[in-house]
């Protein structure tokens, strides 16, 4: 589909949404990853991209359609994903809602691991690299806005905010996904947007609400940026 991007508040700007899981591989069959649909990542791309913007969509496997009238990179892994982000600056916002694996097995299997004699396999683990801390904390180039998630079980604001702090990103959306909420996997999403202005509530809202809300504030955002 072709798209003009000379209309509405974001017209022209750059911006960058990742989204969904990252897979890491065991062996040729076997991976491990986290629990992400990719609803509130492609709800995010669509709503800046309603906007007007220029969107870098980078996926994991996720099962969510893809957007339309996006630049969607597929990736697997997290170290494939630090690359496409990478590859993708510089852009003037970046919001990174993909459920990014924290650690990957350290060396892979070229063949499938056999179940033989009783015998369990052990797997050694190795840090991947924190994508948004990494952009956060570009000092050249860095992005004008720099929105990070915080999928959270307990103690959700002040864990969100040592966060925020610890990353060096300029919001981080907190929301509970204690099973109870049914929040990972279903329609909607509660959030808490922290910033320098402290933690404010969003009242539990569709996926879609969340996204038009949050790309409406970058665009006020990016709107106080002189370029
Ligand atoms: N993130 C990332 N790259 C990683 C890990 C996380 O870009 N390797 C991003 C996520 O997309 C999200 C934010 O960082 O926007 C917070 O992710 P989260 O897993 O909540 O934070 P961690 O620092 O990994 O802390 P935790 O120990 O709670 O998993
Ligand atoms: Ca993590």
């Amino acid at each position: 589909m072709e798209r003009f991007f000379d209309v509405g508040p974001l017209a022209g700007r750059r911006v960058l949404v990742t989204s969904g899981p990252t897979h890491e591989p065991i062996d040729p069959v076997r991976y491990i990853a986290n629990r992400s649909s990719g609803a509130q990542g492609t709800a995010i791309a669509e709503a800046l991209r309603d906007l007007g913007a220029e969107v870098v969509f980078v996926t994991g496997p996720a099962d969510a359609a893809r957007p339309n009238g996006v630049q969607v990179v597929e990736v697997q892994s997290a170290r494939e994903m630090h690359e496409a982000v990478m590859g993708a600056l510089p852009f003037e916002a970046g919001v990174f809602a993909a459920a990014v694996a924290d650690w990957r097995v350290a060396s892979a299997s070229d063949a499938k691991i056999k179940k033989i004699g009783g015998k369990l396999p052990v797997l050694e683990f190795a840090e991947n690299p924190d994508i948004l801390r990494e952009v956060a904390q570009l000092t050249d180039g860095r992005p004008a806005l720099v929105v990070g998630f915080a999928a959270e079980t307990n103690d959700v604001v002040e864990n969100a905010t040592a966060k925020r702090a610890r990353k060096g990103c300029d919001w981080i959306l907190a929301n509970d996904v204690s099973p109870a909420t049914g929040i990972m996997g279903g329609a909607e999403n509660a959030v808490v947007l922290i910033s320098d202005g402290g933690a404010e509530s969003w009242p539990r809202a569709s996926k879609r609400a969340v996204a038009e809300k949050l790309a409406g504030r970058i665009a006020e955002a990016l709107g106080a940026v002189v370029r």
